[in-house]
């Protein structure tokens, strides 16, 4: 499903980005969209979805660690949450852009705008 303007313009769509059971709890995925570099992931049985390249110094955080307080960055550690992309320490000062997720008939649908 799209959301377009009266001018045409899209401002966001679904896109189908990969089945519920191809992911497991504790695991992440890369999705790469357009020019969107995607991370999605299990905690605990719920799924994230959020830019995947770290907000400090463009690391790749599907290289990184999953644990429930987030996903920690391969490079310098910072761990950010992925309900709301917030860095929980430092060096990582900015938060990640987050993206809503749909679950439909064991496909995941990733929000992008
Ligand atoms: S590149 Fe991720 S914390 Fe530095």
């Amino acid at each position: 499903m799209k959301v377009i303007t009266n001018t045409g313009e899209i401002l966001s769509e679904w896109i189908a980005a990969c089945k519920l059971n191809q992911l497991k709890k504790g695991e992440m995925l890369d999705f790469d969209y357009k020019d969107k570099k995607i991370l999605i992931a299990n905690l605990a049985g719920k799924i994230y979805a959020s830019d995947r390249i770290c907000t400090h110094a463009d690391a790749d955080l599907s290289n990184g660690i999953l644990t429930e307080d987030g996903v920690t960055c391969p490079l310098h550690l910072s761990t950010f949450n992925l309900k709301t992309g917030t860095p929980e320490n430092l060096p990582a000062e900015i938060p990640l852009k987050i993206y809503n997720v749909k679950i439909e008939q064991n496909e995941i649908y990733i929000e992008v705008n």
